[in-house]
């Protein structure tokens, strides 16, 4: 906490350079309702609430390596989705294969809460208090709401628009962002995996079989590895940097 203090302080006073503009400079400068500045540690956690999310999404990037692992048609299909948009950006089957993977993964298998006030609930009665758990994972691989729940399919997300006009699907949480328990974030959410994947997809990138292995016993869980990748021409440098960095000239963006 004191390289907090500190560093705040340092920017503050400018011995430590935050651009205009930043989210270090905005945190650091942040008033609150009365004009006070943020205490640091206050000003640090924020700070760090800006990239945390997006690095939780590292853990769906994780599943989907290894699902397109074992499918090379979905891979091969969205990577010309890929060049032909020449975009890895918001590329209709990589968001379906997104969804799809956010649909099965076992990472944030339920939320958990209390009861504010009594409540009954599909009824049984919750007295206020009461702990109250949202069944993620058997919610969205729900029989009754999925057609073959246990299988891996993105297609059924093709054409699907409206995702949140289902309201058994629910990853990220239910009902609506206004009066529900639903991420703000999704959308962000879906955006970058969906960008991940189209990179993944990448035949200059080869997604290794080992450490695959999803550990259901834990929570949170993810594929062990964390879901290696190597340049598929075995040349020792970041595969999706080769693929689709700013130095390959025609690179899509
Ligand atoms: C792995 C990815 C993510 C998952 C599973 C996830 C899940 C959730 C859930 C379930 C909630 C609602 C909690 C509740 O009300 O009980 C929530 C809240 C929130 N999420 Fe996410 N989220 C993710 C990524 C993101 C991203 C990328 C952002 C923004 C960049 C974000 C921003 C937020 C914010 C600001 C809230 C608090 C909303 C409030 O209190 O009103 N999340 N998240």
């Amino acid at each position: 906490m004191r390289a907090a203090r500190d560093d705040s302080l340092s920017i503050l006073s400018g011995r430590l350079p935050a651009d205009e503009g930043t989210a270090l400079h905005a945190w650091a400068w942040h008033r609150d309702a009365d004009g006070a500045l943020l205490p640091a540690r206050l000003a640090g956690v924020e700070l760090q609430n800006c990239l945390r999310p997006m690095i939780a999404v590292a853990r769906f990037v994780a599943f989907a390596a290894k699902e397109l692992h074992d499918r090379r048609d979905w891979r091969g299909c969205i990577a010309a989705e890929a060049a032909e948009r020449g975009t890895l950006v918001a590329g209709p089957l990589a968001v379906a294969f997104a969804k799809e993977v956010r649909r099965t993964a076992p990472f944030v298998p339920m939320l958990p809460g209390w009861a504010r006030e009594d409540v009954e609930v599909d009824g049984q009665r919750v007295p206020a208090g009461g702990r109250v758990v949202l069944d993620i994972l058997a919610t969205d691989t729900d029989e009754r709401s999925w057609h073959r729940p246990g299988e891996f399919a993105p297609e059924r997300f093709v054409d699907v628009d409206d995702y949140e006009a289902i309201a058994t699907f629910i990853p990220h949480g239910g009902a609506t962002v206004a009066d529900g328990h639903r991420c703000p974030g999704e959308k962000l959410a879906i955006a970058g995996l969906a960008v991940a994947i189209a990179a993944l997809s990448d035949a200059r990138v080869t997604i290794l079989g080992s450490g695959l292995r999803v550990n259901r016993r834990r929570l949170p869980t993810r594929p062990a590895s964390g879901g290696r990748v190597r340049s598929a021409d075995g040349a020792a440098r970041c595969p999706v940097h080769v693929a689709w960095g700013p130095r390959r000239r025609g690179a899509p963006s």
